[in-house]
């Protein structure tokens, strides 16, 4: 049975004016692992402070297991809170781990079984009387963590658990997380601003924006396939070319062909829904564009060229990232791409150099309508 159902949740505040949560419909399974992503102030923590009763939804249902729990105290939900400031107390681990329980008044075997099993999860078993004064954010995390099992929750709820750890810790931190939620039988519903954090550990992600839920699938679904300009967009940088549908063959041949602006270029696409001379935006992840140096001997691959767009274009920039070679190129149409290869890319291709550029159509090129306000659509803030 599903685990948690949100139906048409809405949360506003002073009065009606600040509309942060927009009639939101979620089903989240029992056991997923599951992400919400979205710009600064679209509405996550309200979202996540209502599933957990800390605040009451305007309008709308929750459902925990079947059961509508919309009215109910937090304590009822079998929810638990972590926090990205941890709300460490200058108590022992064991203490601050069993805070909730000794409240609650249970018994002392049951609280001694608890508290043993929450800090071996997370690997704090040896250091339960020690007062975690001065100690890293991810040892604190864990002691979050840790109390947040003890309580016996069936369901975590973090927003942004791993926001204020050190990077590496925390890249390494996030599929030890992972592990206790998928042993510990857990579902989890976690805010980050780090899509890489979601893509890698998440089950799914959820893309929220101005309070609504844009898009909920699989990390590579969503990557694949955005339904959206901004959500692909948000999930790691997309090339934008502007163009127009300028022709569509008959159906024996779904395809359809995109005029860039400016001087001809064409590429080719699949069938679209599109009409012709509608305005559309083109978009392709930054990795999934081709460079090939300007003598490469296209017939002599056994490559079917047909179903990749090759067009002219020049090196304009080069540099590295880390592990990424980037290189910006213009088309002779005087649009730039951002481009991403490997550190060690098989062409050494120099600044001014003529190349050629390819675009795999069936499944690397996504075409969207041209939107109201395309600066608008591909603002991240
Ligand atoms: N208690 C509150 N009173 C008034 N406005 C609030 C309150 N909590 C959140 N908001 C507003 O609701 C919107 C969503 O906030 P929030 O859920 O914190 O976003 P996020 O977590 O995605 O950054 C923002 O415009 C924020 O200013
Ligand atoms: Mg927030």
């Amino acid at each position: 049975m599903p685990d948690i159902i949100l139906k048409n949740i809405t949360k506003t505040f002073d009065e009606g004016r600040v509309i942060a949560v927009s009639d939101v419909n979620l089903t989240i399974n029992d056991g997923d692992y599951v992400f919400i992503l979205g710009p600064s102030g679209c509405g996550k923590t309200t979202l996540l402070r209502t599933i957990s009763g800390l605040i009451q939804p305007t309008f709308g249902n929750i459902l925990l297991d079947g059961k509508d729990v919309t009215d109910n105290p937090p304590q009822s939900r079998s929810i638990a809170f972590v926090f990205q400031d941890f709300n460490i107390f200058p108590i022992s681990v064991w203490e601050n781990c069993t805070y909730a329980l000794n409240v609650q008044g249970y018994d002392n075997d049951y609280i001694i079984e608890k508290g043993e099993e929450a800090l071996k999860i997370v690997g704090l078993e040896e250091r339960a009387d020690e007062i975690p004064i001065g100690w890293g954010n991810g040892d604190l995390q864990r002691i979050g963590i840790a109390r947040a099992i003890c309580s016996g929750a069936k369901i975590l709820i973090m927003d942004e658990p791993l926001g204020s750890l050190d990077p590496k810790i925390g890249a390494e931190f996030r599929w030890e997380l992972r592990n206790i939620i998928k042993d510990s039988k857990l579902t989890a519903i976690q805010v980050t601003h780090n899509q890489e954090e979601a893509m890698a550990v998440g089950d799914y992600i959820i893309v929220m924006r101005d309070g609504k839920i844009l898009q909920q699938d699989s990390p590579k679904q969503l990557y694949r396939f955005p339904n959206s300009l901004f959500v692909g967009n948000f999930l790691g940088g997309l090339n934008i070319l502007e163009g127009y549908i300028n022709h569509i063959n008959p159906p024996v041949n779904y395809t359809t062909k995109i005029r860039l602006g400016g001087p001809k270029f064409d590429i080719i696409s699949e069938k679209v829904q599109y009409e012709l001379d509608e305005n559309v935006v083109i978009a392709v992840r930054p990795e999934d564009i081709y460079v090939f140096p300007n003598e490469y001997d296209f017939d002599a691959s056994e490559t079917n060229w047909e179903e990749i767009n090759l067009f002219d274009a020049k090196i304009l920039e080069k540099f590295l990232t880390g592990k990424e070679l980037v290189f910006i190129i213009e088309l002779d149409n005087g649009d730039t791409l951002r481009v991403v290869k490997p550190e060690v890319f098989k062409y050494n291709l120099s600044v001014g150099e003529k190349i050629h550029g390819g675009i795999f159509s069936k499944h690397d090129l996504r075409i969207f309508k041209y939107p109201k306000n395309l600066q608008k659509e591909m603002d991240l803030q």
